[in-house]
Order: C-alpha cells, then structure tokens, then sequence
C-alpha cells in the first residue's frame, strides 16, 4: 500500500513536472545537470540528451548570480524567487524569475539541487510597452505644459496689442477728428463766400471735398466709437426727451442725401410727444445709420418708411439669435425701418452686427463704408436697454430693421 503511494507520487510529480509551465533543472552535487522538463526544451531549445551532464553555468548569463545562488542554499534549504537572464541554446536572452532548492535523502545529507525557472519574456514585454506608454505619457505631458505656457504668453501679448491697439486707434481718431472739423469750417468759410466770391466750378469742387470730408469723419467717428466700446470706456447720457422728435430731427438731417437719389422718407407716426429716458444724440445716431444703409442699399427713387409703434412686453417677438434675458418687463418703443433695396439674404440677419461685416453686393450708392455701423447701433440700443435685429422679409421685399426701447 505503502510503496503503490510512492509510485502515485512519483506519477503525479512526473506528470506535473511535464505539463508546467515553469522550467526545472535536476543537478547533482557537482551542479552538472541530470534532468530537465519538456518546458526547458520549449523555451531555451536544449534537448536533454545535448544538455544532460553539462554544468549547470552554461545556462546562466549572470555567473554571480548563480555563485550566490549556491551561496544562499550552502545555508539554506531554498532561495528566494529572482529575476535573471538565463542563456538559450542559440545565445539568446531569457528573461527568468528563479529560485533553487538543495534536494536531501532522508538522512538529511545532500545529494542534488533543484532549479525552477518561471518565462518572464511576455511581462517583460508587457512591461516594457508599459515603459514605452509612461515615457510617451510624460513626453505629451511635457508637450502639453510647454504648449500650455507658449499659450498663455501668446494670450498675455494678444491682450497687450488688443490694448494698445485699442489705445492708438483712440488717439488717432481723436488726433484726426480735430484738424478735420478744422478743415470742415474753413471749406464752408469759402464755400459761404466769406473770403471771397466763389465761381461756379469752385463751388462744384468745394462740393466733392465736402463729401470726401463728411466721409472721413464719418469713419472717424466710427472708430472712435468702436474703440471706446472695445475698451469698455462708450458710455450714453440719458435724459428724458423725446423720441418722435428725435428721429424727424434725424429724418431732416438725412433727407439731402436721399432726396439726392429720390428716395422718399415716410414717416409713419404721429406728431405727439414720446418722453422717454435715453441719449437723444446716440438715438439719433442710430437712426442715422439704419437710414443711411436703407439709402444706400436701395434703388433710385424708393421708399423707405419708419414706423413707431407702442407695444407689449409680451408682443417683442424677435428672431431666436436675439436674447431678451435681461430686458425690464414694460412697454417698448418698437422702431422699424423698412426698405425696397437689395435686402439682406438668408443666414446674413445676425452677421450684418459683426463688426466690419458686409455683403459682398454691390450698392446703388457710394461711398460703402467699413462695416461698423450697425455693430454700433446694437451697442447703443444696448446701452438703452434695448435690442435691435434684422427682421427676416419674403425675398425680394427688401430690409427691415425693428429695435425696441423701453417706453417706461
Ligand atoms: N438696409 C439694408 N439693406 C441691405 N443690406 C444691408 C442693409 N443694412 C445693412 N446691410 C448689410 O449689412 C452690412 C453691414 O452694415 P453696417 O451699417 O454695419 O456697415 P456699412 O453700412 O457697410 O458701413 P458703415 O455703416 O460702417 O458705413 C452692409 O455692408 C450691408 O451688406
Ligand atoms: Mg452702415
């Protein structure tokens, strides 16, 4: 009974020994190997009749290692589990994690050792890739941050230009605008005969400069403008006054230029006061420049109206881009201007407001301008409480623009 459990035990070692994974070497007592499993043959291509008596070094690329491997087991019974490189038939490099034991008789004397190697090839490759990720990591890392710096030096210097661009086009624009308004005065001087008869042709001329001079200060004054709100220093001076006659005032003003090319201005409201709180010069500047682009975009001999309405909080109505977050729930001033020029094409409605945005079409009138006048009419509009839009119209109906301003 006793001996047929022997022989089981034999078995299962031998069996054991076939099918793991883990390579084993038996040597005697002079380290000559005397047997290796199926696993040595798989992973290091030893045979065992090629490696059997050979000693136990030749599979071994670190000789010191194995000097303190024997080392440890001249003391004890088994060494702990280590990394190390073991040599393939063909010289290659396997890497190993290995420990050694001494084998004894029963007697306790020793008559062999025993080496058991685990592959450690796919985690070192594991590792290795793992390595290779974290360096790859690091690297994007130190990308990212130098990018991230580079950045925000870019940002501080875009700051600092956007400002000092803001600073010289103020100083410019007022540095222009003085000697200009200068310049005005003394051309209606000689224009009004003041420093001598004038000849037909001079006044002709005189004409054509004067034009070219309300165009530069236009702009000017557009500049200014625009720097001012950029720079967060625009501001509106409120009093109450009243709206209806600001925009007649603003009609009259602009009725040369219209008559001009016959176009017709209807108003469409009623002589009574409309006392309300606001910059009766800004309004007006408002209404000057949706009058001047209804001019300027329509044909010769055209209307435009401009209606003043009274309306409900609940009856503004505008297109979904227009938020009315914000605005004080009362009555509104709704101000249309509405023309039988070009129009303005589908998807344009929001992004004429952009600053120096334009239509690539050609106009029935010169001079086009830059592109600032609406942007500064949203800003007032703004400033008063209030929103402005281009109102969508049936193709071939022209433009309409409503703004609204608080009543109360
Ligand atoms: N009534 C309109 N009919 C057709 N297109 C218009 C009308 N009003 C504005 N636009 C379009 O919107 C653009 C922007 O208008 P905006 O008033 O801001 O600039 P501008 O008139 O071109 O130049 P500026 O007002 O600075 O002299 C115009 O160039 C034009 O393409
Ligand atoms: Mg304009």
């Amino acid at each position: 009974m006793g001996k047929h459990m022997v022989q089981n035990a034999g078995i299962i070692a031998q069996t054991f020994l076939k099918l793991s994974n883990e390579m084993f070497f038996a040597l005697d007592t002079d380290k000559k190997i005397t047997g290796i499993n199926p696993s040595v043959s798989r992973l290091l291509g030893y045979e065992p009749d090629k490696i059997n008596g050979k000693d136990v070094a030749v599979i071994f690329r670190d000789q010191a290692f194995l000097a303190e491997l024997f080392t440890t087991l001249g003391t004890k019974p088994f060494t702990p589990r280590k990394e190390t490189e073991l040599v393939s038939e063909t010289d290659d490099n396997l890497p190993a994690l290995l420990a050694g034991a001494v084998c004894t008789d029963e007697s306790g004397k020793t008559v062999g050792y025993m080496i058991v190697a685990a592959d450690l090839s796919d985690y070192k490759m594991f590792e290795g890739e793992v390595k290779i990720g974290y360096d790859e990591l690091m690297a994007l890392n130190s990308i990212l941050t130098s990018n991230k710096n580079d950045l925000e030096e870019s940002n501080t210097k875009l700051v600092k230009i956007d400002k000092l661009k803001n600073n010289f086009l103020s100083m410019v624009s007022h540095e222009l605008r003085t000697p200009l308004t200068a310049i005005i005065g003394f051309v209606k001087f000689i224009e009004n005969g003041a420093v001598g008869p004038v000849t037909p042709k001079q006044t002709e001329l005189i004409g054509l400069v004067n034009n070219n001079l309300e165009r530069l200060l236009k702009l000017i004054n557009e500049l200014l403008d625009m720097s001012k709100m950029e720079s967060g220093t625009f501001s509106i001076n409120r009093t109450i006054c009243d709206l209806t006659d600001t925009i007649s005032v603003a009609v009259n003003d602009i009725s040369p230029i219209a008559q001009s090319r016959n176009i017709n201005l209807i108003k469409e409201f009623g002589a009574e006061k409309v006392m309300i709180n606001m910059d009766a010069y800004r309004i007006s500047q408002v209404i000057i420049n949706l009058l001047n682009n209804s001019i300027k975009f329509s044909p010769k001999g055209a209307n435009i109206w401009i209606k003043v309405r009274l309306i409900d909080f609940k009856e503004i109505i505008p297109p979904v881009y227009v938020s009315l977050e914000g605005l004080k729930q009362c009555r509104y001033y709704k101000v249309t201007v509405e023309d039988e020029g070009i129009g303005i094409p589908e998807g344009m409605h929001e992004k004429v407001f952009e600053k120096f945005f334009q239509i690539k079409k050609d106009t029935y009138s010169k001079p086009k301008g830059v592109g600032l006048g609406l942007p500064i009419t949203r800003e007032i509009i703004g400033m008063h409480g209030g929103r402005i839009w281009a109102q969508p119209t049936a193709e071939g109906h022209g433009a309409e623009f409503i703004f609204i301003i608080p009543a109360e």
